[in-house]
C-alpha cells in the first residue's frame, strides 16, 4: 500500500480493465480477485463500471475490501454534467462511494481549456465523502501547474501513459516534487514492449517472466500499476512482482530504452479531443 497526500492508501498493484468486453468483465475481474489483487481501475469511457461492481459483489467481499478507481468520461466536464456522470458511475457500480474518481484527459483544446470548474466539481465529491480521493489523468506538466495556481486541492494521483519506452519522466518528476503519485498506464505497452531484447535478457538473468521485470521495475520506481488480462495465467503472473527486486544497474538499463515522444503509443494529452458521441 502507498499513501497519497489526502492520507488514503491504496494498493501499489491493481488490475485494469480497459478494453474488456462487458461480457468478459465480471469473469475477468472475479479471477483477478481470486488471485489476490483488491484494486480495480475502471472509467465510465470502458462501459464495463456495472461488471465490475456485479464481480466485487460476487466475490463475497466488503466494499471496503476493495480499491476502485473510476474515471469522468471526456463528454462531461462541465460542472453540472460532472456531477450527473459521478451519480451514474456510482449507479453502475451499486457504489455509495468511489475509493479515487479522476478526470480521464483534460482536453486543453475543449470546453475554452477549461478543466479547473472540473476539477472543482471533483472537489465538491471528495468533501462530500462519496469520493474518498480525486486525481487526474492524463495531464501534462502546464495542466498541474495550472491546477496548483486555481484550485484547492492537490490531485491525489495524475494516470499517465508510462512504460519502458515512454518513461514520462517530466510528468513523474513534477508529480514527485508536489505529492501528487503517477500511475502508469499500458505498463507493458499492451504487451509491445515484452520481446524487447534488453527485457528479455534480464528476464533470463533473473530468473523471471518478460511483464514480471517490466512490472517490477514499475513499482521500484515508485508508480502505481494496473495491467490489464484475460488470460487467467497472465493475471496471477503479473501478480507474483514483490518476492525480487531489481539492483541499480538492472533499472537503468531499462531506463535506456526511453524513445522520448517517438515511444507514445497512446494520444497525445495535449491535442487528444475525442469526446464519445
Ligand atoms: N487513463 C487512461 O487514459 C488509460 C489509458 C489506457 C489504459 N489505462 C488503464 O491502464 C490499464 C492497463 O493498460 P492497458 O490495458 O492499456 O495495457 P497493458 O496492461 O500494458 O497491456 C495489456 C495487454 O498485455 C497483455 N498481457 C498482460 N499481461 C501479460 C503477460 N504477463 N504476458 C504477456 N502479455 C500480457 C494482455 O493480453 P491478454 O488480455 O490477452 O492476456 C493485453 O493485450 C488499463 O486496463 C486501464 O485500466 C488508462
Amino acid at each position: 500500500m502507498i499513501a497519497f497526500n489526502d492520507g488514503n492508501r491504496i494498493p501499489q498493484l491493481g488490475f485494469g480493465v480497459f478494453q474488456i468486453e462487458p461480457k468478459d468483465t465480471a469473469r475477468a475481474v472475479g479471477t483477478a480477485l481470486e488471485v489476490g489483487y483488491r484494486h480495480i481501475d475502471t472509467a465510465e469511457m470502458y462501459g464495463n463500471e456495472a461488471e465490475v461492481g456485479q464481480a466485487i459483489r460476487a466475490a463475497g467481499l466488503d466494499r471496503g475490501e476493495v480499491f476502485v478507481t473510476s474515471k469522468l468520461n471526456n463528454g462531461f466536464h462541465r460542472p453540472d454534467d460532472a456531477r450527473r456522470a459521478f451519480e451514474s458511475t456510482l449507479q453502475a457500480l451499486k457504489f455509495d462511494y468511489l475509493d479515487l474518481f479522476l478526470i480521464h484527459w483534460p482536453l486543453p483544446t475543449r470546453y475554452d481549456g477549461d478543466f479547473v470548474s472540473t476539477w472543482k466539481v471533483l472537489e465538491e465529491f471528495q468533501r462530500d465523502g462519496r469520493a474518498k480521493s480525486i486525481g487526474v489523468s492524463n495531464f501534462q506538466v502546464p495542466h498541474l501547474q495550472r491546477l496548483a495556481a486555481e484550485a484547492e486541492l492537490t490531485p491525489a494521483v495524475n494516470q499517465v501513459e508510462a512504460h519502458p519506452y515512454f518513461g514520462n519522466d517530466e510528468v513523474r518528476a513534477y508529480g514527485a516534487t508536489h505529492n501528487i503519485l503517477t500511475q502508469a498506464w499500458s505498463p507493458i505497452a499492451q504487451g509491445r514492449v515484452l520481446d524487447d531484447p534488453t527485457i528479455v535478457d534480464i528476464a533470463d538473468e533473473v530468473g523471471r517472466t518478460p511483464a514480471q521485470v517490466v512490472l517490477r521495475w514499475h513499482v521500484q520506481r515508485g508508480d502505481i500499476v494496473f495491467p490489464k488480462s484475460t488470460t487467467p495465467k497472465r493475471v496471477e503472473e503479473n501478480f507474483q512482482i514483490f518476492d525480487f527486486e531489481l539492483d541499480d544497474a538492472t533499472m537503468d538499463r531499462i531506463r535506456s530504452l526511453d524513445r522520448g515522444e517517438d515511444g507514445r503509443q497512446g494520444p497525445n494529452p495535449d491535442t487528444f479531443d475525442y469526446v464519445p458521441s
